[in-house]
Protein backbone atom coordinates (compact mmCIF):
# COMPACT_ATOMS: atom_id res chain seq x y z
CA UNK A 1 0.00 0.00 0.00
CA UNK A 2 0.98 3.64 -0.55
CA UNK A 3 -0.10 6.81 0.48
CA UNK A 4 0.73 9.76 -1.54
CA UNK A 5 0.45 13.22 0.44
CA UNK A 6 -0.65 16.12 -1.79
CA UNK A 7 -1.83 18.35 1.07
CA UNK A 8 -0.62 21.71 0.35
CA UNK A 9 -0.87 25.27 1.50
CA UNK A 10 -0.80 28.48 -0.31
CA UNK A 11 0.23 31.60 1.43
CA UNK A 12 0.51 34.99 0.10
CA UNK A 13 0.99 38.77 1.93
CA UNK A 14 -0.12 41.88 0.74
CA UNK A 15 1.70 44.58 2.85
CA UNK A 16 -0.83 47.28 1.52
CA UNK A 17 -4.57 48.17 1.43
CA UNK A 18 -4.39 48.38 -2.33
CA UNK A 19 -2.36 44.80 -2.71
CA UNK A 20 -5.13 43.23 -0.65
CA UNK A 21 -6.97 44.21 -3.83
CA UNK A 22 -4.80 43.10 -6.25
CA UNK A 23 -5.21 39.88 -4.75
CA UNK A 24 -9.06 39.28 -4.69
CA UNK A 25 -8.99 40.68 -8.40
CA UNK A 26 -6.50 37.79 -9.34
CA UNK A 27 -8.70 35.33 -7.58
CA UNK A 28 -11.83 36.85 -9.65
CA UNK A 29 -10.09 35.04 -13.15
CA UNK A 30 -10.42 31.59 -11.74
CA UNK A 31 -14.32 31.63 -10.28
CA UNK A 32 -16.76 30.04 -11.56
CA UNK A 33 -20.74 30.18 -10.98
CA UNK A 34 -21.56 28.49 -7.77
CA UNK A 35 -18.29 29.20 -6.08
CA UNK A 36 -18.32 29.57 -2.69
CA UNK A 37 -15.40 31.26 -0.76
CA UNK A 38 -15.24 31.26 3.38
CA UNK A 39 -13.02 34.35 4.43
CA UNK A 40 -11.74 33.42 7.91
CA UNK A 41 -9.93 35.95 10.27
CA UNK A 42 -9.96 38.88 12.63
CA UNK A 43 -11.10 42.19 12.33
CA UNK A 44 -8.98 44.37 10.14
CA UNK A 45 -7.30 41.42 8.51
CA UNK A 46 -8.47 42.11 5.03
CA UNK A 47 -11.32 40.54 4.27
CA UNK A 48 -13.28 43.42 2.79
CA UNK A 49 -10.21 44.66 0.74
CA UNK A 50 -9.99 41.24 -0.38
CA UNK A 51 -13.72 41.20 -1.86
CA UNK A 52 -13.55 44.74 -3.52
CA UNK A 53 -10.87 43.60 -5.23
CA UNK A 54 -12.76 39.92 -6.33
CA UNK A 55 -15.73 42.24 -7.39
CA UNK A 56 -13.57 44.74 -9.38
CA UNK A 57 -11.82 41.95 -11.20
CA UNK A 58 -15.41 40.32 -11.87
CA UNK A 59 -15.75 43.77 -14.02
CA UNK A 60 -18.42 45.28 -11.82
CA UNK A 61 -17.47 48.81 -10.55
CA UNK A 62 -20.09 49.41 -7.91
CA UNK A 63 -18.11 50.51 -4.64
CA UNK A 64 -17.89 47.47 -2.43
CA UNK A 65 -18.44 48.50 1.67
CA UNK A 66 -18.96 46.21 4.58
CA UNK A 67 -22.03 44.15 4.81
CA UNK A 68 -21.84 44.05 8.44
CA UNK A 69 -24.85 45.71 9.42
CA UNK A 70 -27.09 44.78 6.59
CA UNK A 71 -25.92 41.32 6.49
CA UNK A 72 -25.69 40.90 2.33
CA UNK A 73 -24.53 43.44 -0.49
CA UNK A 74 -25.45 42.09 -4.15
CA UNK A 75 -23.08 43.11 -6.86
CA UNK A 76 -24.60 42.44 -9.90
CA UNK A 77 -23.02 43.92 -13.41
CA UNK A 78 -19.98 41.90 -13.87
CA UNK A 79 -19.13 38.43 -15.40
CA UNK A 80 -21.28 37.19 -12.83
CA UNK A 81 -22.97 38.29 -9.65
CA UNK A 82 -21.52 38.41 -6.20
CA UNK A 83 -23.21 37.91 -2.94
CA UNK A 84 -20.90 39.35 -0.29
CA UNK A 85 -22.19 37.98 3.07
CA UNK A 86 -20.54 38.48 6.69
CA UNK A 87 -21.99 36.54 9.36
CA UNK A 88 -20.20 38.79 11.91
CA UNK A 89 -23.63 39.76 14.00
CA UNK A 90 -25.29 37.03 12.90
CA UNK A 91 -26.90 35.44 15.40
CA UNK A 92 -28.47 32.50 14.66
CA UNK A 93 -28.45 29.65 11.29
CA UNK A 94 -32.17 31.08 11.10
CA UNK A 95 -30.96 34.75 10.54
CA UNK A 96 -29.27 34.27 7.23
CA UNK A 97 -32.26 31.03 6.01
CA UNK A 98 -34.69 33.90 6.31
CA UNK A 99 -32.70 36.54 4.13
CA UNK A 100 -32.33 33.58 1.58
CA UNK A 101 -28.94 31.97 1.78
CA UNK A 102 -30.02 28.81 -0.06
CA UNK A 103 -31.51 30.81 -2.92
CA UNK A 104 -27.73 32.88 -2.74
CA UNK A 105 -25.90 29.76 -2.92
CA UNK A 106 -28.26 28.38 -6.38
CA UNK A 107 -27.95 31.76 -8.00
CA UNK A 108 -25.07 31.09 -10.44
CA UNK A 109 -23.00 33.88 -8.78
CA UNK A 110 -20.35 33.60 -6.17
CA UNK A 111 -21.01 34.02 -2.83
CA UNK A 112 -18.29 35.20 -0.46
CA UNK A 113 -18.85 34.94 3.47
CA UNK A 114 -16.70 36.87 6.02
CA UNK A 115 -16.64 35.12 9.52
CA UNK A 116 -17.78 32.03 7.66
CA UNK A 117 -16.41 29.80 10.71
CA UNK A 118 -19.14 31.04 12.53
CA UNK A 119 -21.44 28.88 10.99
CA UNK A 120 -19.10 26.32 9.34
CA UNK A 121 -22.43 24.04 9.21
CA UNK A 122 -23.66 26.82 6.54
CA UNK A 123 -21.02 26.33 3.92
CA UNK A 124 -21.26 23.48 1.61
CA UNK A 125 -18.72 20.38 1.62
CA UNK A 126 -17.00 22.32 -1.72
CA UNK A 127 -16.44 25.55 -0.40
CA UNK A 128 -12.94 26.91 -0.41
CA UNK A 129 -11.47 28.73 2.92
CA UNK A 130 -8.88 31.39 2.92
CA UNK A 131 -7.59 32.75 6.16
CA UNK A 132 -6.51 36.06 6.93
CA UNK A 133 -3.99 37.14 9.59
CA UNK A 134 -1.71 40.20 10.19
CA UNK A 135 1.97 39.92 10.67
CA UNK A 136 4.21 42.12 12.83
CA UNK A 137 4.99 44.14 10.62
CA UNK A 138 1.26 45.05 9.60
CA UNK A 139 1.33 43.17 6.50
CA UNK A 140 -1.80 40.41 6.22
CA UNK A 141 -1.03 36.93 5.09
CA UNK A 142 -3.13 34.76 3.50
CA UNK A 143 -3.19 30.82 3.82
CA UNK A 144 -5.31 28.63 1.45
CA UNK A 145 -5.22 24.77 2.56
CA UNK A 146 -5.49 23.07 -0.66
CA UNK A 147 -5.64 18.74 -1.74
N1 LIG B 1 -2.68 44.06 3.19
C1 LIG B 1 -2.95 45.14 3.94
N2 LIG B 1 -1.93 45.88 4.45
C2 LIG B 1 -2.20 46.95 5.21
N3 LIG B 1 -3.45 47.39 5.54
C3 LIG B 1 -4.49 46.69 5.06
C4 LIG B 1 -4.30 45.54 4.23
N4 LIG B 1 -5.51 45.04 3.92
C5 LIG B 1 -6.42 45.86 4.51
N5 LIG B 1 -5.82 46.84 5.19
C6 LIG B 1 -6.49 47.88 6.00
O1 LIG B 1 -7.08 47.25 7.12
C7 LIG B 1 -8.32 47.83 7.43
C8 LIG B 1 -9.38 46.78 7.49
O2 LIG B 1 -9.53 46.17 6.20
P1 LIG B 1 -10.83 45.33 5.85
O3 LIG B 1 -10.65 44.83 4.48
O4 LIG B 1 -12.05 46.11 6.16
O5 LIG B 1 -10.69 44.13 6.92
P2 LIG B 1 -11.77 43.07 7.44
O6 LIG B 1 -12.86 42.98 6.40
O7 LIG B 1 -11.00 41.79 7.57
O8 LIG B 1 -12.25 43.56 8.76
C9 LIG B 1 -8.58 48.91 6.38
O9 LIG B 1 -8.24 50.16 6.95
C10 LIG B 1 -7.62 48.56 5.26
O10 LIG B 1 -7.17 49.72 4.59
MG1 LIG C 1 -14.95 42.99 6.61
Amino acid sequence: MCFIFTDFVMQTLADTPEAMMELGRAAAAGMRPGEVVALVGGLGTGKTHWTKGLVAGLGCDAEVTSPTFSLVHEYPGGRMPVFHLDFYRLENVQELIAIGWDEYLDAGGVVIAEWGDKFPELLPPEARWLHFSMEGDGSRRISEHGT
